[in-house]
């Protein structure tokens, strides 16, 4: 590695002296690279030389003694694409955009120095599965939805809340515990609430399904909780379904 460097160091200084008119009196990196023992100061190119590529040899990026012209996007090396032989995404990399240097440094490819959202592509559960970042906490509600759907990337907050493919089982969440659940004031009625709502809004009734309420007509059809007799209904004090049933009064 060593000598390799350094055998770079004199290729490069040559290379440069030869082409001394190319790179001009004035502004001359030759300038920088001094007497033996001082190094060429790269920063003056623009592209700095830190992390991992203090270390890489000259010739691992000028190939073929090119200088003027080296891609500077991480990119242009860091794929199979480039001419420079670099490390890649591997195949089985997250999905994102070819902006390595949104999320990584050049220090090392692992752990990343931070992860910017707008990179990233496809479903965040490809990422957020609890082995390649934090994934649903134990306690989460039950969802298969992306989680996208209710969250954004910044904190997990919840966004907004969607019910898309959402059809049964409402009280899996709309327990009280989980999420909102029935009021103390509701009529008695099984926790089949997909019977009598939708998920636009529970003060709009979809239907009432008598197969899930509980108890005698009387309890709720007594003009308290529901529509009970008129006053000019015939006197009786006999269950309403003795004479009625669900489908109507009539
Ligand atoms: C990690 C890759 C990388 C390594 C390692 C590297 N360089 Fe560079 N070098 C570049 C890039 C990128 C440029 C910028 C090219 C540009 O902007 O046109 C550049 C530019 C230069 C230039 C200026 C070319 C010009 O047209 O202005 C010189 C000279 C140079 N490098 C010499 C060296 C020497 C000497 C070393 C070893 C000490 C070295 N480089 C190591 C990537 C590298
Ligand atoms: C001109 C080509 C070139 C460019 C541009 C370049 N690199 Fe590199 N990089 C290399 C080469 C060559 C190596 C050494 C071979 C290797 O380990 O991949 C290297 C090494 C690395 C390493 C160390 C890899 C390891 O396995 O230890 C990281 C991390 C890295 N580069 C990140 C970046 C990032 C981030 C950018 C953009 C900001 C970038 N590089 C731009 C050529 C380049
Ligand atoms: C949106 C963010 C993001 C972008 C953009 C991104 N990566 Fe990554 N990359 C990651 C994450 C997250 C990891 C996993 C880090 C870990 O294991 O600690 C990773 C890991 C890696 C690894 C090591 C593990 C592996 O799968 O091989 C390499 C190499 C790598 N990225 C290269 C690249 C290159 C090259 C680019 C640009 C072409 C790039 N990445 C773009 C987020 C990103
Ligand atoms: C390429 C992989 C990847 C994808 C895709 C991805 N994330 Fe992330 N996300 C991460 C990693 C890694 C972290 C952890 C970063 C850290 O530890 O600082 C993270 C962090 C987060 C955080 C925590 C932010 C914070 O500062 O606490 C939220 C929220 C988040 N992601 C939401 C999402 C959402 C929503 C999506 C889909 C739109 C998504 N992510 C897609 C990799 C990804
Ligand atoms: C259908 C909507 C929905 C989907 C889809 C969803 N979540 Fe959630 N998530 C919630 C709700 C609601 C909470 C509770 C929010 C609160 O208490 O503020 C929550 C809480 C969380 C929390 C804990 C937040 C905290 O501050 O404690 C994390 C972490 C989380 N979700 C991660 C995920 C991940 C990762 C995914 C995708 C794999 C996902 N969620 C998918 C609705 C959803
Ligand atoms: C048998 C039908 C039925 C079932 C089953 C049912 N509900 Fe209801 N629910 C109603 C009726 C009727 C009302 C009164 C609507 C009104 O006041 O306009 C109501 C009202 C509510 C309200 C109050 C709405 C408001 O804004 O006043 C909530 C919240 C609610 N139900 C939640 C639930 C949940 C959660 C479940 C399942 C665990 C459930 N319901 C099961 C019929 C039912
Ligand atoms: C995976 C969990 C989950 C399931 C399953 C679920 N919900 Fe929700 N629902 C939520 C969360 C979280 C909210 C937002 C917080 C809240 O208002 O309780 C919500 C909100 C609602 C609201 C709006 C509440 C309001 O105050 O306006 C209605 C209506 C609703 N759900 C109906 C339903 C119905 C009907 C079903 C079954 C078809 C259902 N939900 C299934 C989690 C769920
Ligand atoms: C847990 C309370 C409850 C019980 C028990 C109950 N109902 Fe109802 N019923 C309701 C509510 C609430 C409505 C809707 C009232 C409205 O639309 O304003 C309703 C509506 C009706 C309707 C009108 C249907 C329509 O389409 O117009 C009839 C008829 C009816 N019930 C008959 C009965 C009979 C018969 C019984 C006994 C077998 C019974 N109910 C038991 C709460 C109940
Ligand atoms: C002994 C039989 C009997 C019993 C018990 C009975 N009803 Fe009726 N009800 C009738 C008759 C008969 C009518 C008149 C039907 C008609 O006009 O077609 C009627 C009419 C009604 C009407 C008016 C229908 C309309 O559209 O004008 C309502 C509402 C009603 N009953 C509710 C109830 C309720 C609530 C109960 C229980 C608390 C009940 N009834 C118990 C026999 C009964």
């Amino acid at each position: 590695m060593r000598s390799k460097l350094v055998a770079g160091f004199v290729v490069v200084s040559f290379v440069l002296l030869c082409s001394q008119a190319v790179f001009g009196q004035d502004n001359s990196p030759i300038e920088d690279i001094g007497g033996p023992g001082q190094r060429f100061d790269h920063f003056s190119t623009g592209f700095n030389l830190d992390g991992a590529h203090k270390t890489t040899p000259c010739s691992s990026c000028h190939v073929g003694s090119l200088f003027t012209g080296t891609p500077t996007d991480c990119v242009s090396c860091h794929s199979a694409a480039g001419f420079v032989k670099a490390s890649r995404k591997h195949s089985s990399h997250n999905t994102t955009t070819d902006r390595c240097d949104s999320c990584h440094r050049t220090g090392s490819w692992s752990p990343v120095a931070r992860v910017d959202h707008l990179e990233t592509l496809g479903l965040c559960a490809n990422c957020h599965n609890g082995i390649r970042a934090p994934g649903k906490p134990v306690n989460h509600l039950p969802t298969n939805t992306d989680c996208v759907s209710c969250h954004r990337t910044t904190f997990w907050g919840m966004a907004r809340f969607s019910h898309d493919g959402i059809t049964g089982n409402c009280a899996s969440c709309h327990n009280g515990t989980t999420t909102s659940g029935k009021p103390a004031n509701h009529i008695p009625s099984s926790n089949q609430c997909e019977s009598c709502h939708n998920v636009r809004s529970f003060s709009m009734v979809l239907q009432v399904d008598h197969q899930q309420v509980i108890g005698t007509c009387s309890s709720c059809h007594n003009n308290l909780v529901a529509p009970g007799q008129p006053p000019d209904h015939i006197p009786t004090t006999a269950e309403c379904n003795s004479c009625h049933n669900t489908r109507g009064w009539r």
